[in-house]
């Protein structure tokens, strides 16, 4: 099988790299051989590359600079996986794209379900929700998993950035009002590769979390914990913090959907964290 991977440098792109070769042979681009706001290079590229599966890990994903820079988000987020699909359709592959929890408005108090209404509260969860409307109405076929709150060794995410701050002496002060499901991008590229590796069901929406959720303030305390680091974690509301981009308060993944239809097992999410912490060492 040959597979097609747009991104690989990011946190997820990455661990496809890893995850991928046990089920086909990867081609992959970066930035500078395939940049998501060109679409005629788009185009190019899915067509020389001919591949039975594409899998898009590229995105716009700066959260608050979006509020400044609508446009480029909608056009990388929303316009480009339109293209992708239409490309993926020509050639009769099978699209994965990601998607997030930001496409939910937050005001839900148990698990949203992949078919709950949909709701951004920003930009970039907008931009992402016009992705998969593009992909839905394409006519490909397609997974597109929702995950959440992606952190892992490498990149910018959470966890680097609690860590090294907590380890340089640093106290904290960390959002409490934000509970949400934290997810390494080891986590997604396995998923990923275990859905392709099985041969895919029909086209769909999956969430793809682990188990459990937490808060943004009890996920740093578990960094803090895990590190052994003797700062001070306090607790502060998200006005406080004065982020641009208005995040959900609640945006909890069920992810009993992948459990039934793909047999997949997830574990705690503090489990994953645990082991991310013992390889993200050297890069603390
Ligand atoms: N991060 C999260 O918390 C989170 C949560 C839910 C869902 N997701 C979704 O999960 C997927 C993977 O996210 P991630 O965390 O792995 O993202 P990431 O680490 O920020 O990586 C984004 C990737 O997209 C590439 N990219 C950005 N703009 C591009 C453009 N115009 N053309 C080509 N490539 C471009 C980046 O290239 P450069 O390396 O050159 O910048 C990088 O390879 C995305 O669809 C994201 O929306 C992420």
């Amino acid at each position: 099988m040959r597979i097609l991977l747009v991104g690989k440098t990011g946190q997820v792109g990455r661990e496809l790299i890893r995850a991928l070769p046990a089920v086909g042979d990867i081609v992959g681009t970066d930035r500078a051989q395939l940049d998501l706001a060109d679409f005629q290079a788009i185009r190019r590229v899915i067509r020389e590359a001919r591949a039975d599966v594409i899998v898009n890990a590229a995105a716009y994903t700066a959260v608050d600079r979006a509020e400044r820079e609508p446009e480029l988000a909608m056009t990388v987020n929303g316009g480009a996986p339109g293209v992708i699909a239409e490309e993926a359709k020509r050639l009769g592959a099978l699209l994965v794209h990601y998607s997030t929890d930001y496409v939910f408005d937050g005001n839900k108090t148990t698990p949203y379900a992949e078919e709950d209404p949909t709701g951004p509260l920003n930009v970039y969860g907008s931009s992402k929700l016009s992705g998969e409307a593009a992909i839905r109405s394409s006519g490909c076929r397609y997974l597109i998993l929702r995950t959440s709150w992606i952190y892992g060794p490498h990149g910018s995410n959470f966890l680097l950035t609690i860590a090294r701050r907590a380890l340089a002496g640093e106290d904290l002060r960390v959002v409490a009002d934000q509970t949400g499901v934290p997810t390494t991008s080891a986590f997604v590229a396995d998923v990923t590769a275990q859905i392709i590796g099985k041969g895919t069901p029909g086209s769909g929406v999956y969430h793809a979390v682990p188990e459990g959720q937490t808060t943004w303030f009890d996920f740093a305390c578990a960094i803090v914990d895990g590190l052994g680091a003797k700062v001070r974690v306090t607790p502060i509301k998200s006005e406080e913090f004065r982020a641009p981009a208005k995040r959900p308060r609640y945006s909890v993944l069920d992810n009993s959907k992948i459990r039934k239809d793909l047999n997949i097992i997830p574990q705690q999410w503090d489990a994953h964290l645990r082991q991310c912490l013992l390889e993200s060492r050297r890069n603390i």
